[in-house]
């Protein structure tokens, strides 16, 4: 390696105190090899053992913050307390080379096609009848909503408590985060209202 890369194997404070031993992070990716009901497998375990030492910072693929939310299954699914000590073996598992580890939380919103397979329905911001999805989301009402909120936080109490560094809220590649910001699909009057969160 040359010394114009030399920066990125040097450790790094971030400014909460944490210290990565490296400015190299592996980016979340789906594994899908957990269970049905989304635990924690010998598969996912070794999936992470093999990566050990690609990177100072390890975060895992999306993980489920509500059964509503899935979109896929074999997808982690950390709703519910009977997940953490898989997730405690998990994040032992990402960090045992001193890396950080880092929980990626998720809700698919109108991509739930998972929760869609086993509820028959899906949530968005908007009822909107899309050409590329073969159902019709139900509107999410306000306490839905704050429900869901809550269950991010939840998520994070349990990845917390199974001893990851942190979590990254998946906010991005049109799951329900992402549909919130977007006017095209959602077209809410609300305090939810997207042309009131996009700034
Ligand atoms: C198989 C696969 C699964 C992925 N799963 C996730 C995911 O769970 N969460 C996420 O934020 N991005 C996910 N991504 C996106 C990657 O994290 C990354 O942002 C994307 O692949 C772009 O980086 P690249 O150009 O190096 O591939 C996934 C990508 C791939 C290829």
């Amino acid at each position: 390696m040359t010394n114009n890369y030399k920066a990125l194997l040097e450790s790094f404070k971030l400014p909460n105190g944490a210290t990565l031993p490296n400015r190299i992070a592996m980016s979340p990716m789906l594994v899908l090899a957990s269970t049905a009901e989304g635990e924690i497998t010998e598969e996912d375990l070794s999936y992470f053992d093999k990566r050990s030492q690609v990177a100072g910072m390890l975060i895992t693929g999306a993980a489920s913050v509500s059964k509503g939310g899935r979109g896929a299954e074999k997808q982690i699914n950390v709703s519910t307390d009977e997940i953490i000590p898989g997730l405690k073996k998990l994040a032992e598992t990402m960090k045992k080379d001193g890396n950080k580890a880092i929980l990626q939380l998720h809700h698919a919103g109108r991509e739930a096609i998972a929760a869609y397979e086993s509820y028959g329905q899906v949530v968005a911001p908007s009822a909107i009848d899309f050409p590329f999805l073969p159902y019709t989301p139900k509107e999410l009402s306000h306490e839905e909503i704050l429900t869901i909120i809550k269950e991010f936080g939840e998520a994070t109490e349990r990845a917390i408590k199974a001893g990851f560094d942190g979590v990254e809220i998946h906010g991005a590649n049109h799951y329900l985060i992402q549909q919130f910001f977007s006017s095209y699909s959602n077209t809410r009057e609300d305090e939810w209202a997207a042309h009131l969160r996009s700034g």
